[in-house]
């Protein structure tokens, strides 16, 4: 499968993560078919990537997209309860929640109906994708796809090529990244660590801030201060935490 192959994407899991990558992949042109368990969830989906703080509506009161563009974008979109209709999907990706044996429930599921040359990636905020894979027959086109959160919003995605996933998928899965006017980053997998590049680095930085405070060395909102003031960071290590649901993983 090479990017111009790729047409219909699939979302399982149309939560927090889900819903922003369905949204950037319709506002790059493609269709996108999220799947997810009940009406309720797939409504507050639907009305966050439409009416939401980063919603496409926004993004036409801002001036960045047309309305014209709007209607094909919203009309390229749609939904479904049924995992059989992602079956002709060309590209899976997976944000259900961050549970190894959830992942692989779902990915053996999916490999069982979904068309043989498909593209299968997950959204895992740091499971080794050699271990996620072995859900699958087919290995060599399943890779890491680490999106951050907004997942509309935020630049970087960390592409995770394990030893089986093959040189085809690493192209089309950075093609697709640039098409979305997104970053790739091209990440080994390293089995027995958990957060890729991004969260690995995020998760001992939170835990070196923790022990500064559990030391009484500094209050949290000081050492706050002091990586907000001396380094140029938007928010500190303990603050960063407190809106992690919105701006990090
Ligand atoms: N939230 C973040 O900042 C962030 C950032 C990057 C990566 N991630 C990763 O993305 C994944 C999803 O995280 P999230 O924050 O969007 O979680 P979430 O709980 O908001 O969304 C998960 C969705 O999956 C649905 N779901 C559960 N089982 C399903 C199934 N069998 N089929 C289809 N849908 C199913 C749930 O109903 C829910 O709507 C996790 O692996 C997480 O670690 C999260």
């Amino acid at each position: 499968m090479n990017i111009d192959d790729i047409k219909l994407v699939g979302v399982m899991g149309g939560g927090v993560m889900g819903g922003g990558i369905a949204q950037s992949f319709i506002a790059a042109g493609f269709s996108a078919i999220v799947r997810d368990l009940n009406d309720d969830l797939i409504e507050k989906t639907r009305a966050s990537m439409i009416d939401g703080r980063f919603g496409l509506k926004g993004a036409v009161d801002r001036g960045k997209m047309s309305q014209a563009d709007y209607d094909a974008t919203v009309a390229r979109l749609s939904f479904t309860q049924d995992v059989g209709d992602l079956a002709a999907c060309d590209l899976i990706i997976e944000a259900v929640p961050e549970n190894l044996e959830l992942k692989k429930t779902v990915f053996k599921e999916l490999d069982a109906i979904v068309k043989k040359d498909a593209i299968f990636a997950t959204n895992t905020s740091g499971f080794a994708i050699s271990d996620v894979n072995k859900a699958v027959s087919r290995r060599d086109r399943f890779i890491g796809f680490h999106w951050f959160s907004p997942a509309f919003i935020m630049k970087p995605i960390e592409i995770i090529y394990a030893p089986e996933t093959s040189q085809e998928t690493i192209d089309t899965m950075v093609a697709i990244t640039k098409k979305m006017g997104k970053a790739p980053i091209l990440v080994k997998d390293a089995p027995g660590k958990y957060g890729f590049v991004g969260n690995r680095i995020y998760f001992a930085m939170v835990a070196e801030a923790r022990k500064v405070l559990e030391e009484g060395i500094a209050s949290a909102e000081d050492i706050d201060e002091v990586m907000k003031l001396g380094y140029n960071w938007p928010v500190g290590p303990l603050g960063m935490t407190r809106g992690a649901r919105g701006g990090w993983q």
